[in-house]
């Protein structure tokens, strides 16, 4: 399906509202830093109280008007408050929206428990939908062009053993990020997602993070676990360069951000694979015309019901 072009691209972030969530560390503060050094008003949302103090002060000391919000993105209560507090704060619902609070955890799928799937799961892709729910209605209501941007994963991409749940939670976010993409073109809101293959973040450290009523864990979550992710991350892409393209992808209104050239090879791979299952529609070229001619027409009779309903 063709997407319509948004009208109005979001070129100048002087008098845009960021709402980030993960603001408080990583790629979030990165983001947080490089949208608010290009002249937007920053909200910095995080479940990590003492983060969101050290991130704000040095946010301040740089010039940038920012607000803190301590909640967890999994809690839609909590949510609903923090977007009533950004409204009272600064007068306007945000104008970006970037979903990149994430939490991760590796260990075998077949030890991976209830507890794991519902906080990986529960962050990564329910702090997603929680935000979208939360906060697109209120950016249509303001009138006003936005974006959204998903910081999902590289892992998004292609399931995994040893990272289930967050592989799983990933590609959710990748799809989601696509369907709203279409559904909004015409609030001149644009949608991206970027899918970062490694950070250079404190997210080795997530299990610390976990909540006690999910804490029954399939997976080891111990000091040498940490200090083995540690090892990989350092290596990894400094957040303000992450942010930096982030920024260049709302200001084009990019469907993806993938700033690593490593990963090319990986995912021509993955998509030859996806490809080489399909036959080709000489095999079928009845059956083939038979089903998309009924697809198109049904996708055109639900785009002229719609327009109906909305009385357009
Ligand atoms: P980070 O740990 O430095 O920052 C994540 C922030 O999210 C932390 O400040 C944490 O307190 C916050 N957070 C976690 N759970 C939360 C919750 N339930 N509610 C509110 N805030 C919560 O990690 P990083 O790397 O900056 O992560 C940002 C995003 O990038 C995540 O979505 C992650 O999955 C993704 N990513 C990271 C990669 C990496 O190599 N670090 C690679 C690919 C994707």
């Amino acid at each position: 399906m063709r997407i319509k072009a948004i009208g109005r691209l979001m070129r100048d972030l002087s008098g845009q509202l960021a709402f980030i969530t993960g603001g408080a560390s990583g790629a979030g503060l990165g983001q947080a830093r490089v949208f608010g050094r290009a002249g937007a008003k920053i909200c910095i949302a995080d479940i990590r109280s003492d983060a969101i103090g050290r991130a704000v002060a040095k946010l301040k000391a740089e010039g940038i008007e920012v607000h803190g919000l301590q909640f967890d993105i999994m809690d839609r209560t909590a949510y609903a408050k923090a977007a009533d507090e950004v409204e009272a704060v600064f007068g306007m619902p945000p104008t970006i929206v970037s979903n990149t609070a994430g939490v991760n955890s590796f260990g075998p799928i077949e030890h991976t428990t209830f507890d794991d799937f519902d906080w990986l799961i529960g962050v990564n892709l329910g702090g997603v939908v929680n935000g979208c729910v939360t906060f697109i209605p209120r950016m249509i209501a303001s009138g006003r062009p936005g974006h959204i941007v998903t910081v999902s994963s590289i892992g998004g991409f292609q399931g995994s053993a040893l990272a289930g749940p967050y592989a799983a939670a990933k590609a959710a976010t990748i799809n989601l990020m696509e369907g709203y993409r279409q559904g909004l073109a015409k609030y001149d809101i644009g949608v991206s997602v970027c899918t970062p293959a490694n950070i250079n973040s404190n997210i080795a450290e997530a299990s610390k993070l976990r909540p006690a009523h999910l804490a029954a864990s399939g997976y080891v979550e111990d000091a040498q676990a940490i200090a083995s992710l540690q090892s990989i991350h350092q290596h990894g892409m400094d957040p303000d360069q992450l942010a930096q393209t982030i920024l260049e992808g709302i200001r084009a209104n990019a469907a993806y951000i993938i700033p690593y050239p490593e990963v090319r090879e990986g995912l021509e791979k993955r998509f030859a694979q996806i490809l080489s299952a399909v036959p080709s529609v000489e095999t079928d070229p009845d059956g083939s015309k038979c089903r998309s001619d009924a697809l198109r027409n049904w996708v055109a009779g639900r785009a002229r019901a719609l327009s109906r309903n909305e009385g357009g």
